[in-house]
């Protein structure tokens, strides 16, 4: 990454070909940005502090929000770095709980490090940073905490690795305060941290966006190494049984409808989709159609709520929630919204603007599309309402649950003319920000884009059609 001082006075973060402005700056500043190639003690940025500088933290804590900072642990003597902290989320800074040496911690049940490339790294979905381990005795230090330490314990030991090290951990939650003397899963976290397997919050928050700083979506890494796959899977050798022939070539309506479906990812702005068809929509996909109580564990356990909703849901949990970003729609504001399923309501959720923008913006470019979608339908998942039940395949269950009611918004959409398209990712950190719900309790497992379509008369013809070509969307 470089900096660049453009004539205007703003100075332009530069990397992987892309440039983002940071705000207008002085010369001065734009000199001493320099030193950061190198390095700058972070306490320097603490306000009150002797070379503090106005705006040369601003500046900082920019770059900082959109993580493109890291911050190095240097062992003075040798000027040798020990760990390298990665932010993995934009608004990450290295901050230091107070400890006391009789205080005792544990690793997390969520922490692992591993090999990356020629490195070690300590990770942790929880964590908004990652540490690059650049020293095997730290290392070595790491692993004794797999059970539970007094700091001066480790403190005693040649290897240790110092208590902002431990401190700068815990802030992290890679680390926590084992008080009762028992890193075990119930002593960590709130009463949702439990309900997650190790691999389960891992896949979460590696596989959607917000919560870490990987190359994520469509970059074709392996395009260098390989060719694609066939679209089609090369026939298996021995005598086929030819299908064709086995029905005739009438079409019954529902094959009509799948033939139909396809993805649309541009809308007709000029008629926006208006409540009445939102509310068709969501009423004829996701409402709740009745309710129901069982006995669990085969009748010997707790009596448990269920509801029947037009789509399936794995052990009938229904954990989807349903948020609606409306840019557009005839008849309601522009907003931020909660289906409320059992009601058959939407309720207004007050979010920031620039928040709004962002998921809208997000959805936009995950389509390649030239504008916003008229109405995003953000798909969260209410983890625990799953995982209460099953171990090990709780969050496969979900994005399966998400497939299934994806379809039947396509179906939905199809059969009302509507244009939909969707979309596999969303940011989770946002979304969190803008619910104040924390990550793992509830957030976003997939969206839909719906909106009216530039091509709202379907020809007769097509309904019948047992192919079709692509129009290039
Ligand atoms: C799980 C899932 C995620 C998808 N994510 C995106 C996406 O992020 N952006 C996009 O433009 N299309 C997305 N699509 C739409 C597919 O690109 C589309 O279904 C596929 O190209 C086949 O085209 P069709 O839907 O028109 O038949 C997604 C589809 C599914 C099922």
């Amino acid at each position: 990454m470089s900096l660049e001082r453009r004539t205007s006075g703003t100075i332009d973060a530069c990397f992987h070909g892309r440039s983002v402005s940071l705000g207008t700056f002085s010369a001065k500043t734009t000199e001493r940005a320099q030193e950061l190639r190198e390095g700058l003690p972070i306490a320097s940025f603490a306000a009150g502090s002797q070379n503090f500088d106005k705006e040369l933290d601003l500046l900082v804590r920019r770059l900082a929000r959109r993580g493109l900072l890291e911050y190095c642990l240097q062992d003075l003597q040798n000027n040798l770095s020990q760990v390298v902290i990665e932010p993995q989320v934009p608004e990450y800074w290295p901050t230091t709980p107070q400890l006391s040496a009789t205080d005792v911690l544990v690793l997390s049940r969520f922490a692992y490090m591993r090999r990356r490339g020629n490195e070690m790294v300590l990770e942790s979905p929880r964590a908004s940073a990652l540490f690059r381990i650049c020293d095997p005795k730290i290392a070595a230090t790491i692993a004794l905490l797999s059970t539970p330490q007094q700091i001066k314990q480790l403190s005693g030991r040649d290897e240790f690795c110092g208590g902002e090290l431990l401190a700068l951990l815990v802030d992290c939650q890679i680390l926590f305060g084992a008080a009762s003397g028992t890193g075990l899963r119930s002593a960590e976290g709130d009463e949702n941290l439990v309900l997650w397997d190790f691999h389960d919050l891992l896949f979460h928050t590696r596989s959607m966006e917000g919560r870490h700083a990987n190359p994520s979506g469509g970059l074709y890494q392996s395009a260098h190494i390989m060719a694609a796959l066939p679209a089609v899977r090369p026939p298996w050798p021995g005598t086929k049984i030819d299908l064709k022939a086995a029905h005739s070539e009438e079409i019954s309506t529902t094959a009509q409808l799948l033939r139909r479906r396809h993805s649309t990812r541009s809308f007709d702005d000029q008629r926006p989709i208006n409540a009445t068809e939102l509310s068709r929509f969501l009423d004829a996909s996701a409402r709740v159609l009745a309710t129901w109580s069982g006995r669990e564990f085969g009748n010997s356990g707790p009596t448990v709520a269920h509801t029947v909703r037009p789509y399936p849901s794995a052990g009938a949990s229904y954990e989807l929630e349903l948020y609606l970003s409306i840019d557009k729609c005839e008849g309601l504001g522009r907003g931020f919204f909660h289906y409320d399923a059992g009601e058959h309501a939407l309720a207004r959720i007050e979010v920031a603007t620039r928040e709004l923008e962002a998921l809208l913006v997000a959805a936009k470019s995950a389509m390649g599309a030239s504008s916003v979608p008229q109405v995003l339908i953000t798909i969260a998942a209410r983890f625990g309402r799953m995982s209460w039940k099953y171990s090990s395949i709780a969050y496969a269950l979900i994005l399966k649950d998400v497939g299934a009611l994806m379809q039947t918004f396509y179906m939905m959409a199809t059969e009302m003319g509507l244009g939909a398209c969707a979309i596999g990712t969303a940011d989770i950190e946002l979304f969190a920000k803008m619910t104040g719900i924390q990550f793992h309790i509830e957030g976003p497992v997939g969206q839909f884009a719906i909106g009216s379509s530039t091509n709202r008369a379907i020809p007769t013809q097509d309904l019948t059609r047992s192919s079709r070509t692509r129009s290039g969307e």
